[in-house]
């Protein structure tokens, strides 16, 4: 089997396989969007959204979009800024259960940073769910409490943000 990690644009026969990861994620927390949801996030920005691929197949993906700093997509629903911002949004990562703890999540995050730099932005954002906070926090994320409307994440959502100046330390790839 080819173990080799790859991470790429977003192409028409992953979403089957995306929908399914993002359902299994998020099923049980009640935040399951669906596929239309997912493809119009990245619509609105296909050079900040991404797909893992490890053994020949579909092992996570990124999907991320220009946003306003303090603000978030409605769940479900295709938000986009209105205005140029250089605010990247981190709408959702997922990497599939099995393949978890691995580091794929820190190479997947390191190169969204690289495009998200070379798109010139300036600072990545994101609603943590799930209980997530600590890992995104290791990865160099602080919290905005009280940005994110109670309950409309789930429980415990905290909006929090990265500066990608001082970013570059934070994600080491293994
Ligand atoms: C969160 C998630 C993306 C992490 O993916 P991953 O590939 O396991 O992450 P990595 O292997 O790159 O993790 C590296 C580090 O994060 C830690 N970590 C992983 N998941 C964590 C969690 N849920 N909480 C705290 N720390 C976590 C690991 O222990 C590891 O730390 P270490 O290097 O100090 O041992 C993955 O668990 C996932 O897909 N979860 C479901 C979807 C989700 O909640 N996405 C985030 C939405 S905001």
């Amino acid at each position: 089997m080819n173990d080799a990690v790859r991470i790429r644009g977003i192409a028409e026969r992953d979403w089957t396989a995306i929908a399914a990861l993002e359902a299994r994620a998020y099923t049980r927390l009640g935040l399951t969007e669906g596929q239309a949801a997912l493809r119009a996030r990245r619509d609105t920005s296909p050079d900040t959204c991404f797909a893992l691929h490890l053994g020949g197949r579909l092992g996570g993906y990124a999907l991320a979009l220009p946003y306003p700093h303090g603000a978030y997509p409605g769940l479900g629903r295709a938000g986009r800024a209105t205005a140029p911002t250089r605010n990247l949004h981190l709408h959702d990562l997922v990497i599939a259960p099995e393949l978890r703890r691995r580091g794929l999540a820190r190479k997947l995050l390191r190169h969204l940073f690289t495009a998200a730099r070379s798109h010139a932005y300036d600072h990545v954002s994101l609603v943590s769910v799930g209980g997530t906070e600590a890992f995104w926090s290791a990865r160099g994320f602080t919290p905005h409490p009280g940005v994110v409307t109670p309950g409309e994440y789930g429980a415990n959502a905290v909006y929090m943000s990265l500066s990608l100046e001082v970013s570059g330390v934070r994600v080491p790839c293994p």
